[in-house]
């Protein structure tokens, strides 16, 4: 069997890698050889946006980088079709397999159909019901394309139900991203916070080394462009902790390059970089972000990939969306995030009841670090319907 896997930007990393481990495994144990192509469209570029994961979640170089790079969605999708189109017509694989949400899903699912390839979906069935987002519009058209789609869980495999999708075409196989965090929780916890930060800071920034990290941090990550692109919303958030997150403990925001951009476009980055208790620091490897995600007292984001880490590490986590994908990870479900939006009261109001919150992990069913061992025995056992 071929398998050709994707991933084109940041989010898609720590969902290959146990995926690629979990090939290795099978190839050294069984007699049925599986050759596996990592492709990489490169929407993300940089070394700390892509080569850092690589490196540190040994996840082998890709075998082919199609260069995409940034751009508009059109671009970025248009561009990616047309070389990965290449690819598959060389490589003629049998399986095409997606993660995630990002806009290589979207390309490279449609490329792989068109090519009558068969598709599988990794973190299917994921709907915010938002179609102002480019990522749930990436899942709608992966899942009702694919002929496989591995659902994180039992709520995701319902959506697909409620959309027509048959039941043999879904399997609940977990959260693969806590494969990830369960293979390098002890290798994060051996890291220093101070060292993170003395060798993460953005330059020029202002770091006050007598800060104490010992009495507890918060954590923020902004990205989304609903959040940072239009200065009415991305200004009273910085206010709002620059004010009052920053006056009660010490926050370390890792910052995104659209965001640190949009700060510089909106005239707020030299205020952020000087304030004495807010620590502005490049974007983090993965075991840098997940040291840091285990010791803080709250984190703040709108990144979907943490709302999960914070339910298993049992972080009080505020998500800065009106809606998400995840609903496993809200409060309702037992997980440890609650919706704030962009709201400055509501996120105050959470704020404070969330720092008095203990740490309180969960796992939901199947978050066991197993699940690319699931997926890759449901790609080998899927019998096409006739
Ligand atoms: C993308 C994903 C999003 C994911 C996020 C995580 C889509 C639609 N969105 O959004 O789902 O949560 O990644 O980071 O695929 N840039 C750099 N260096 C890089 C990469 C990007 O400077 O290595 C810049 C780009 O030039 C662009 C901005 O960052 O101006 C945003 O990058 P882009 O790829 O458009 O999407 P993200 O916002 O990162």
């Amino acid at each position: 069997m071929k398998i050709i896997s994707v991933v084109g930007a940041r989010p898609n990393f720590m969902k290959i890698a146990p995926f690629i481990e979990a090939i290795k495994k099978h190839n050294q144990i069984s007699g049925n050889h599986i050759e596996h192509f990592l492709v990489h469209t490169g929407q993300h570029y940089d070394d700390r946006m892509s080569r850092y994961f690589f490196e540190q979640l040994e996840i082998p170089e890709a075998d082919i980088n199609l260069g995409v790079g940034s751009g508009s969605h059109a671009e970025q999708v248009g561009n990616t079709m047309i070389e990965f189109e290449k690819v598959l017509r060389e490589k003629n694989p049998d399986w095409v397999v997606v993660v995630g949400d990002v806009n290589a899903i979207l390309a490279c699912s449609v490329t792989a159909k068109k090519e009558q390839i068969l598709c599988c979906h990794i973190e299917a069935g994921l709907r915010s019901g938002d179609m102002s987002m480019p990522e749930e519009i990436n899942r709608l058209v992966a899942d009702r394309i694919s002929d496989l789609l591995l659902t994180p869980d039992r709520l995701s495999s319902e959506n697909l139900r409620k959309e027509g999708v048959p039941d043999d075409k879904i399997r609940f196989t977990g959260n693969i991203m806590i494969d990830t965090l369960e293979k390098n929780r002890n290798k994060a916890d051996k890291l220093d916070i101070k060292e993170i930060i003395r060798s993460n800071s953005v330059d020029g920034s202002h770091i006050n080394t007598n800060n104490s990290f010992d009495h507890g941090f918060a954590v923020m990550t902004l990205h989304r462009p609903s959040n940072v692109d239009r200065k009415a919303v991305l200004e009273p958030i910085v206010r709002f902790m620059i004010d009052e997150v920053c006056s009660t403990m010490p926050l370390i925001w890792t910052i995104h390059p659209r965001t640190r951009k949009m700060l510089e476009t909106f005239g707020l980055l030299k205020e952020v970089m000087s304030h004495s208790n807010l620590v502005l620091l490049e974007p983090l490897g993965y075991l840098e972000m997940l040291k840091l995600n285990m010791k803080a007292r709250i984190i703040l984001t709108d990144s979907g990939g943490l709302q999960e880490e914070c339910t298993v590490l049992g972080t009080p986590c505020l998500t800065l969306r009106w809606n998400t994908e995840r609903p496993i990870t809200l409060s309702e479900h037992g997980g440890a995030s609650v919706l704030v939006g962009n709201n400055i009261d509501l996120i105050r109001e959470e704020y404070k009841k969330a720092i008095k919150k203990p740490r309180l992990p969960v796992s939901p069913e199947l978050w066991d670090g197993h699940t690319a061992d699931r997926c890759l025995s449901a790609i080998l056992e899927f019998k096409q319907a006739t």
